[in-house]
C-alpha cells in the first residue's frame, strides 16, 4: 500500500473516504442552492484546507471564483496561540462579492476569528463560513458556522489536508494521530 508509511501512525480512523467524499457533495449541493442567486468567491487557507477546496469547488454547479491565502499561527506543534500571521495574502479584491471561507478544521477558534475580521474589513458583500471539521471541545472564541461538515471529539487529527509537522496530508482519510508520535499519553 503506498501509505503504509504513514499509517503505521494512525491510531484509528475516525471518517473514512466515501464518508468524507459524501459529505463534501452534500456540502456542495447545500452552496450551489443558497448561492444560486449571487456568484460565489471561494477563499481557502492554505495548506491544509487544499483537499477539501478542490474537492468541494467540483461538487459546486454554479460559477464561481476562487483565491487563496495562507496563514501560520504561532504556537506548539498541536496547539494554536492565536496570533496569526498572514503568509499568503489574496489576489484580487474582495469588496462586493458574496464570500465563503474554506476552512479544513475549527479548534479553538482563533485563527478563523482573526481570518473574519481581516476579510470583513475589505467589505464583502457576505460572508460566510464552510468548515469541514468542527471540534467544539476546546473553542475560546464563538464561530458561526454556515457549513459544517463533521463535529469530531477533542483528538488530534491528520490526513485529508490535515498535518502534523507538515506530514500526513496526502492520507486520503481523516484519522486520529498515535499520541507517541507527538510525545502525548
Ligand atoms: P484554531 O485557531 O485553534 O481554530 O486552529 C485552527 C488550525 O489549527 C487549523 O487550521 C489547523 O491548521 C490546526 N489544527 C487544529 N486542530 C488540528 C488537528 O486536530 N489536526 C491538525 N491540525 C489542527
Ligand atoms: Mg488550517
Amino acid at each position: 500500500m503506498p501509505v503504509a508509511a504513514l499509517e503505521k501512525d494512525v491510531a484509528e480512523i475516525l471518517i473514512d473516504e466515501a464518508t468524507l467524499q459524501a459529505k463534501v457533495a452534500e456540502l456542495g449541493a447545500a452552496i450551489s442552492a443558497d448561492y444560486v442567486d449571487r456568484q460565489v468567491t471561494l477563499v481557502s487557507v492554505l495548506k491544509g484546507a487544499l483537499p477539501f477546496m478542490a474537492d468541494l469547488m467540483r461538487s459546486i454547479t454554479l460559477p464561481l471564483r476562487i483565491d487563496l491565502m495562507e496563514v501560520s499561527s504561532y504556537g506548539g506543534a498541536t496547539e494554536t496561540s492565536g496570533q496569526v500571521r498572514i503568509l499568503k495574502d489574496l489576489s484580487s479584491s474582495i469588496e462586493g462579492k458574496h464570500v465563503l471561507i474554506v476552512e479544513d478544521i475549527i479548534d479553538t477558534g482563533l485563527t478563523l476569528n482573526y481570518l473574519s475580521e481581516y476579510l470583513r474589513g475589505k467589505d464583502p458583500a457576505s460572508l460566510r463560513i464552510c468548515a469541514l471539521l468542527d471540534k467544539p471541545a476546546r473553542r475560546l472564541v464563538e464561530i458561526d458556522i454556515a457549513y459544517r461538515g463533521f463535529l469530531i471529539p477533542d483528538r488530534f487529527v491528520i490526513g485529508y489536508g490535515l498535518d502534523y509537522d507538515e506530514i500526513y496530508r496526502n492520507l486520503p482519510y481523516i484519522g486520529v494521530l498515535r499520541p507517541e508520535v507527538y510525545g502525548g499519553e
